[in-house]
C-alpha cells in the first residue's frame, strides 16, 4: 500500500467533515475500519443503482414475521438466519423453559435478550436475564433457562474461538463498560430458586459436531458447592454501555464495538448525542466496508438511519458494494440533537449465507430502498 495521497478540485482533510454542498462522501477501506481507507467526495451516493442482476444485493428480513411453536416448546426451535464457519447468527422466539440443560460443544454463544426477561441456571449460579441485554456462554457451560412469560433470544454462535472484550486503547480500560457492570452468577440464589420453582433438572442435550445427544442423571445437574476462576457465564445490558462518541466528527463502527471474536465483531448502536460541529456528518457514512458482510438487529427505539424498519427486523449487507443511510434518513436529521436506536451489528470476515427460513421474511424490494 502507498501512502496517503489525494486528487480533485481541492484537498479534503478530515474524514466526515467539510463535505462540499450537495455532495457524499464514501469511505473505502480494508480491515473493518482499521486499515487502509479513502475518502471519495461523489455528486450522488453510489447506493442510487437503478437495476441489479446477479445473487448480490441488500437484503432485509422481517423476523417478527417468523413463526414458532411455542406449545411444543422444544430446543430446536431456535432458527437459523445467517452463517460461515465462523459464525451463525439465529432467532429463538417463545422461549419459556427449556426441557432440558443445553451444552454447546460446537460454539461459545451470545445470546441477546430483544424481548421479556428470564434466568438462566448454570453450574455457576444463577443469572437473571431482560430485554436489552447480552448473556456470554462460553462453549461447553451447561445452562438451562427459564421464565414466567415468555422471552425472545437473538443467538450469535461462535464456533471458532471466544468472545472476549474489545481493546479499549488510548481511551482507558474503564472505556466502553466498566468489567464491574458485568453480572456474574450468584450460586446461593441458585439453590434457593430451584428449591422454589421446585425444579430438579437431570438431563442435559449436547450439541457436538452438529448431532444432539442427551445425557440423564439420576440427581439434579445443578448441584456445585463452591467454585474459582476466570471462566464463567455473565451478562452486560446495553444501558451499562457508555457510547464512545466526538462532538467534532462522526466515528466509525468500531468505536461502538462490544464484543470481538476471531473473524466477527458485535458491536452495539445505543442512544447518543449527534455531533455537533456544523460540517459534521450527522448520519452514518456511505461506505465499502470491504472485507466484511454486515448484519445489524434492530432492537428498539427510533431508527435513525434508515425508513420503515421496525423492532425485530434484521438488514445484511454482503460485501461487494457501498451502503448507507436512506435519502429520508440524511434530509430528516435536521435539527436532531440525538439517536434514540437500539441495534445490535454483527460484523463477519468472511461471507454468511442465508438460510431457507431466512429468505422466507426478506423485503423483496429492500434494495431498491434507497431511491429517493
Ligand atoms: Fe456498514
Amino acid at each position: 500500500m502507498g501512502s496517503h495521497f489525494w486528487q480533485g478540485d481541492k484537498p479534503l482533510k478530515q474524514a466526515h467533515k467539510g463535505i462540499p454542498e450537495g455532495c457524499y462522501e464514501e469511505e473505502q477501506g480494508l480491515k473493518g475500519f482499521y486499515g487502509p481507507v479513502s475518502h471519495l467526495v461523489k455528486p450522488e451516493p453510489s447506493t442510487r443503482w437503478v437495476n441489479i442482476e446477479g445473487p448480490l444485493k441488500p437484503h432485509m428480513f422481517d423476523l417478527v414475521k417468523l413463526g414458532s411453536d411455542s406449545k411444543k416448546n422444544k430446543q430446536s426451535d431456535k432458527i437459523k438466519l445467517l452463517y460461515n464457519s465462523d459464525v451463525s447468527i439465529s432467532t429463538w422466539k417463545n422461549l419459556k423453559q427449556t426441557s432440558t440443560a443445553i451444552r454447546n460443544a460446537d460454539a461459545s454463544t451470545l445470546y441477546f435478550c430483544h424481548k421479556g426477561k428470564g434466568v438462566v441456571f448454570t453450574e455457576y449460579g444463577v443469572l437473571s436475564f431482560e430485554k436489552g441485554q447480552y448473556l456470554v456462554m462460553p462453549k461447553c457451560l451447561t445452562h438451562f433457562f427459564s421464565a414466567e412469560v415468555s422471552f425472545e433470544l437473538l443467538v450469535v454462535e461462535n464456533h471458532t474461538s471466544h468472545f472476549m472484550e474489545p481493546d479499549r486503547g488510548i481511551a482507558g480500560r474503564n472505556a466502553l463498560y466498566d468489567a464491574q457492570t458485568l453480572q456474574r452468577p450468584n450460586l446461593e440464589k441458585q439453590r434457593a430458586l430451584l428449591k422454589k420453582l421446585d425444579l430438579n433438572i437431570t438431563q442435559i442435550e449436547v450439541q457436538h459436531n452438529s448431532e444432539k445427544t442427551v445425557f440423564t442423571y439420576e440427581a439434579s445437574v445443578f448441584d456445585t458447592i463452591s467454585w474459582k476462576g476466570d471462566l464463567y457465564p455473565f451478562t452486560l445490558g446495553m444501558d451499562d454501555i457508555m457510547p464512545i462518541m466526538s462532538h467534532r466528527s462522526h466515528l466509525p463502527p468500531s468505536a461502538h464495538t462490544t464484543f470481538v471474536a476471531k473473524n466477527f465483531v458485535i458491536c452495539s448502536f445505543l442512544p447518543r448525542p449527534l455531533e455537533e460541529d456544523k460540517d459534521a456528518l450527522k448520519v452514518p457514512f456511505y461506505h465499502q466496508n470491504i472485507d466484511y458482510d454486515e448484519v445489524l438487529f434492530y432492537h428498539d427505539g427510533d431508527f435513525f438511519s434508515r425508513d420503515n424498519l421496525h423492532a425485530g427486523m434484521m438488514s445484511f449487507h454482503p460485501a461487494g458494494f457501498p451502503h448507507g443511510p436512506h435519502p429520508k434518513a440524511v434530509k430528516g436529521v435536521g435539527n436532531k440533537t440525538h439517536t434514540n436506536e437500539y441495534a445490535v451489528m454483527i460484523d463477519a470476515r468472511w461471507p454468511l449465507k442465508m438460510t431457507e427460513y431466512a429468505k422466507q421474511v426478506e423485503l423483496a424490494d429492500y434494495w431498491q430502498s434507497w431511491k429517493s
